[in-house]
């Protein structure tokens, strides 16, 4: 059956209609990946994938990401993702030591930003709901960028970022410890371009709160630049805010997007489960494309 849709708010985000069977085949995965690309955010709705099915949606699309590169608070490298699925809770009986990271999406972000290569995009679906809070934000960095004048453009271009998970982590936890820095410090401080310029030849923003600073510039200008970029790329414009139902499949692009959870209660139960794919180019900047080209 053909794939129509639908957008979900004028500038992200696009509701699909398609058959449970067509999603799994991976028949129309070529159509899905460009539209992910053009629209930031895709949604299904009673789809209910088990995790099996969840992974085999996933690998229709791309290359599954097997295991991930967080520590525990004993500095210990977690397991969690070695079977290509991770549980999404704060409640610490389901996921032990990535619970502790959590508080972290609370915070407009993109996830990975402490690699090299960040996530191509994840899937995500919902076990559990919160009844307060839990809606998922997301906003168009690409669209945030589109809007930019030449001259914000070109200042941009040339700029870069170090992402640090302290950064990431920090504003939203309380009772810090120093082993808690310990773990986070563990992590590498990682230098990516502030726009990002893809393979297919569009640019978009690289913003997420792990973003601490800006290289060569000093620490206010870097707080002040940083915090306006953030808060022009959140403007409702830019935004599609998620209310979930159960058996909701939702894929965001993480290259092209940034996004956040709203606040819910660590009680609640509220449980996903998720697949990340892999990403598949590096931050590319607009001044080191240029020189490629040349
Ligand atoms: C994530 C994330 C948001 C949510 O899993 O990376 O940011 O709604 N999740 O739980
Ligand atoms: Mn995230």
């Amino acid at each position: 059956m053909a794939l129509t849709s639908e957008k979900l708010s004028e500038r992200m985000g696009s509701q699909v209609h398609i058959d449970k069977a067509d999603l799994l085949s991976g028949v129309h995965a070529a159509e899905l990946r460009a539209l992910l690309d053009q629209r930031g955010v895709l949604l299904f709705r009673d789809i209910h994938p088990d995790d099996q099915e969840l992974r085999t949606i996933a690998r229709t699309l791309g290359e599954l990401r097997i295991g991930a590169s967080k520590r525990g608070a004993d500095g210990r490298t977690l397991n969690e993702g070695d079977e290509g699925l991770i549980k999404i809770s704060l409640d610490a009986n389901v996921n032990p030591d990535y619970a502790k990271f959590l508080p972290g999406n609370y915070l407009w972000h993109m996830d990975g930003t402490y690699e090299e290569v960040p996530p191509l995009a994840t899937l995500f679906t919902p076990y559990r709901l919160s009844k307060t809070g839990g809606d998922t934000m997301f906003a168009n960095t690409y669209a945030a960028y589109e809007d930019l004048s030449d001259e914000e453009k070109a200042q941009l271009d040339q700029l870069r970022v170090v992402h640090t998970m302290q950064a990431a982590l920090f504003p939203v936890m309380r009772d810090v410890t120093p082993e808690d820095f310990a773990v986070w410090y563990s992590y590498p401080h990682r230098s990516h371009p502030l726009v990002w310029h893809h393979r297919s030849g569009r640019k978009s923003l690289v913003l997420s709160t792990s973003g601490a600073w800006i290289e060569g510039i000093g620490q206010s200008e870097s707080h002040d630049m940083l915090e306006s970029l953030m808060r022009h790329t959140t403007q409702d414009k830019y935004v599609y805010r998620h209310k979930w139902q159960l058996g909701d499949l939702v894929i965001w692009d993480n290259t092209g997007a940034m996004h956040r959870v709203l606040p819910y209660d660590r009680e609640s139960g509220r449980e996903f489960h998720r697949c990340t794919l892999n990403g598949e180019e590096p931050i590319t900047s607009p001044a080191r494309a240029m020189a490629l080209q040349d």
